[in-house]
């Protein structure tokens, strides 16, 4: 195991009716007022809005709005978000709904801090120093922002989607109720589940040895989202597994199991060159693309990891050649996430082989002219693993 810090100041909130904290944190923090930002409509349809201008309304916080978010984020929505922040004086920002509102409020809430260009932090041409502070109230289980300090947006004009993390946009709290889950549709639902595990095989696949209680937890979160993925899949108010599931997306991508590690995110820098050239579900991108990744990483060098991976998660039996043992893991991945009712091809959702070559050299770009620890990828590996998720 490497040396690290370990550091997550967001507050959680977890449960049912835990929005009523939002009053009491706001008073706290002496906010005068707030922007809230939201996505296309899905929180004032089914009351989650109502519920959180309520409670700002009760601490005396007045508030405006920026609203039409969609998933994809776009870089655009963050100029517009700043430029309110400044003209209304706001002083703290409240986030609610999925990865794509959060991701794009952090990049607010960095940029109202800064004097230049906020997609400086996306270029990674400059660090966020400051920012406002963000709480969020989470509706969808998937992406981990609402703990984390990541955000990923879309330049538009340019089709680059791209991140960066910061201690600085960790949100100050989050509010998690099962209960908002409840209206997220089946195919959102189960792209968020792939998502979560995703994140852990992102972090759980490394080459660190001795990493033990990282990858125990990991595996537990593994067996969380295989447990409970077709329930809420099938039962969107089952409130056991929307709660299991929301909790195990916030610990998969908070830094708790990637702390101590060198981490891969292969699969997360791959499947972002496609859902920026062509705006498709992350989680749905994550499914085809990881175990083509599997698949091509898979060596004799890399077996081991996958046989403890079939054991512990799968609980299948390894047998004399680890390499089919891998093989059977992957297997079985791969038709779970196709239970959960996801495409597993990019053809399915319209896309050629068209732009594979610059898409793997984005893929390089974006991610420091390297993609993969577990083992590094070469670019005609990157075409080859969307060659064979077409
Ligand atoms: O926009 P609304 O109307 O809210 O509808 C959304 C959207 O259509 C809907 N939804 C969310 N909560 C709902 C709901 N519908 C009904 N009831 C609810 N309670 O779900 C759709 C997808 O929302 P989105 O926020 O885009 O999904 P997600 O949370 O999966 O976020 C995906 C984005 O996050 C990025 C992805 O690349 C993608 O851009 N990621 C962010 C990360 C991070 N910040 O750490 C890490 C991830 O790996 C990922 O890259
Ligand atoms: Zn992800």
């Amino acid at each position: 195991m490497l040396n690290f810090k370990h550091y997550i100041p967001t507050i959680v909130y977890f449960g049912k009716g835990q929005a009523r904290f939002i009053k009491k944190e706001l008073k706290e923090r002496g906010s005068k007022k707030a922007l809230i930002v939201t996505g296309s409509g899905s929180v004032k349809k089914n009351g989650i809005f109502d519920a959180v201008t309520r409670e700002l309304k009760e601490a005396r916080v007045p508030f405006v709005e920026l609203d039409g978010i969609v998933p994809n984020p776009r870089l655009s929505r963050v100029y517009d978000g700043i430029a309110l922040c400044r003209k209304e004086n706001v002083d703290f920002i409240l986030a609610v709904g999925g990865g794509s509102v959060i991701d794009t409020a952090k990049g607010i809430a960095a940029g109202v801090c800064y004097d230049g260009d906020v997609w400086d932090f996306y270029t990674h041409k400059a660090q966020p120093v400051q920012a406002l502070p963000l709480g969020t109230v989470l509706t969808l289980a998937a992406t981990g922002s609402e703990m984390n300090g990541n955000s990923v947006v879309t330049d538009e004009k340019n089709e680059r989607k791209l991140a960066f993390g910061s201690y600085v946009v960790r949100p100050v709290f989050s509010i998690l109720d099962p209960e908002y889950t409840y209206t997220v549709d089946a195919y959102n639902t189960a792209a968020g589940v792939v998502d979560i595990m995703v994140h852990v095989f992102e972090q759980y696949f490394s080459q660190t040895p001795a990493a033990e209680v990282q990858d125990r937890l990991a595996e537990g979160l593994l067996k969380v989202c295989i447990q409970y993925g077709k329930t809420i899949v099938t039962k969107p108010d089952d409130y056991d597994g929307r709660a299991n599931i929301l909790w195990a997306g916030s610990l998969a991508l908070n830094s708790l199991i990637g702390e101590g590690k060198v981490q891969d995110w292969s699969t997360h820098a791959i499947e972002h060159e496609v859902s920026a050239l062509y705006d498709i579900s992350h989680g749905v991108g994550l499914a085809i693309l990881s175990p083509q990744w599997m698949r091509q990483v898979l060596s004799k060098e890399t077996a081991h990891k996958f046989v403890t991976y079939a054991e512990n998660v799968w609980g299948i039996q390894a047998g004399n050649d680890p390499l089919i043992t891998a093989q059977a893991a992957i297997e079985k991945t791969e038709l779970f996430f196709k239970s959960l009712g996801i495409p597993m091809r990019l053809g399915e959702l319209g896309i050629t082989d068209e732009h594979f070559d610059r898409m793997a050299d984005g893929a390089i770009e974006a991610w420091g002219g390297s993609v993969g620890s577990f083992k590094t990828l070469t670019k005609k590996d990157i075409i080859e693993i969307y060659q064979a998720a077409l």
